[in-house]
């Protein structure tokens, strides 16, 4: 399978359309979490099983991915999970996205693609007019983790949101993951490769204040 897509591509300006928040989940007034690029969504799923007064909402730009974690849906009877394909850059964008994005309390970006070339820094996922219009899409309060193993690209991330005003950094010491999406700090399968390989992992909690 393809690893990189360019999300720049025309083929990703067309979104597919995405249901009400009632016909995505069982329950449709849990806090809702976001996660962009969340591969074949085995991290969602390992979230999705435990914390059921959460519903977890994946956006994913390789289609044989989203196509498999649909499958893998279908065998599980899992009522507060739901994938979508496409650019998360397009699909939050986009005016039909409105409905869902009032509606979530955190997003996570884990181990995006890093694009290394500056020639192809415009094809990474956060970029300054998506966290701006984040800035002011999200409620207050709302929240967006970060997590890299690529120090150039957390710096680049980091500087991004912080530039932003309308975010704060929360202090990881202080933070209560019990409450959060992920209370258990299940790890992704980027997470797990990157430990295993002893690799640094870089991150950070921002609030949009
Ligand atoms: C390095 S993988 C990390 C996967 C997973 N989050 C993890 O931590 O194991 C990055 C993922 O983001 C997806 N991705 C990249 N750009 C994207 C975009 N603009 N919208 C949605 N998904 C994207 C990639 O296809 C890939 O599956």
């Amino acid at each position: 399978m393809r690893q990189h897509v360019n999300p720049l591509s025309k083929n990703f300006k067309e979104i597919e359309s995405i249901p009400s928040l009632s016909e995505m989940f069982g329950d449709p007034k849990l806090n809702l979490h976001l996660d962009i690029g969340c591969a074949a969504g085995d991290f969602l799923f390992d979230l999705a099983l435990v914390n059921t007064s959460w519903n977890y909402l994946g956006i994913e730009i390789r289609e044989k991915l989203v196509k498999t974690a649909k499958l893998k849906m279908r065998e599980r009877d899992t009522k507060n999970l739901y994938f979508v394909f496409g650019n998360a850059n397009n699909i939050l964008n986009d005016v039909q996205s409105k409905f869902f994005i009032e509606h979530i309390k955190s997003i996570s970006f884990n181990f995006p693609d890093p694009w290394f070339k500056k020639r192809h820094y415009k094809r990474r996922v956060v970029q300054p007019e998506f966290i701006n219009f984040l800035s002011y899409s999200l409620k207050k309060g709302s929240l967006i983790f970060i997590k890299t193993d690529v120090k150039d690209l957390f710096d680049y991330m980091d500087c991004t949101i912080s530039n932003n005003l309308n975010f704060k950094k929360i202090d990881k010491e202080d933070f209560n993951y019990s409450e959060s999406f992920n209370p258990n700090k299940v790890k992704t399968n980027r997470e797990k490769y990157v430990i295993v390989n002893q690799l640094d992992i870089f991150e950070r909690i921002y609030q949009k204040i």
